[in-house]
């Protein structure tokens, strides 16, 4: 990202001094452009959405109903990053709708925020069949559009529900009982691994752990910086 940045400053340098060679000295800015490069190469979540029309990018196209883009608060200060669609995700077109989706609501209202609020996406946007584990080239096909609605929407914190988000998005394999509640990092905007919520359905017992970590983010939340 810097070294492409760098990039692109260098090169707009170059053809400002050739402009200036060719004595034009002021340009017409019709629209935030500077603050549109800062943020990322697209500057809404409208033109990620696009940009990824009706992919087909890898072969989970084939199996999919609907693609699972992501939904809530594009100025959220907090996002959610769950794995894939299962079942109910892939119907209705939405992320975390299911039985595990109600039980991230809960969650998400135990600090006082709505789903509307937030922001929730998984790492990959289409259903596995029988909801098997993502593999490497899904990841890698998907990925880009994950992160550059990270870049966005640039939360203060994300939280990665689940093994599988936490050792994709931190590029470790980690197990998921070692990272959960500690403060990681993702180009600088804080990670907060905590369980997936279907995990939680199986092994009531470990909410306590999910509870500590949700009022983590709720203070860090708070906290000026
Ligand atoms: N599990 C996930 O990881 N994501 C969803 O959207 C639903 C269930």
């Amino acid at each position: 990202m810097d070294e492409n940045i760098n990039e692109l400053i260098s090169d707009l340098r170059t053809y400002l001094e050739y402009l200036k060679g060719m004595g034009i000295t002021t340009l017409p800015v019709t629209e935030n452009i500077l603050e549109k490069v800062a943020r990322s190469e697209t500057a809404t979540l409208a033109e990620v959405r696009k940009e990824l029309g009706d992919c087909k990018r890898c072969k989970l196209h084939r199996t999919r109903k609907t693609i699972v883009f992501g939904e809530g608060n594009e100025k959220a200060t907090l996002m959610f990053i769950g794995e894939g669609p299962g079942y109910d995700e892939d119907v209705q077109g939405r992320p975390f709708v299911g039985k595990a989706g109600q039980l991230l609501t809960k969650i998400i209202e135990s600090i006082n925020l709505s789903r509307e609020e937030v922001y929730i996406a998984n790492i990959i946007k289409c259903r596995p069949p029988q909801n098997r584990n993502p593999e490497p080239d899904e990841i890698e096909s998907c990925s880009p559009f994950l992160m550059k609605q990270i870049r966005v929407i640039q939360p203060k914190i994300i939280c990665a529900l689940g093994t599988f988000s936490a050792q994709t998005l931190l590029k470790t394999d980690t197990k998921i009982t070692a990272l959960r509640g500690k403060l990681c990092d993702l180009e600088g905007i804080k990670v907060i691994p905590t369980y997936h919520p279907a995990f939680l359905l199986r092994n009531p017992e470990r909410k306590r752990d999910v509870w500590e970590d949700m009022k983590k983010i709720s203070d860090l939340l708070k906290s000026p910086q």
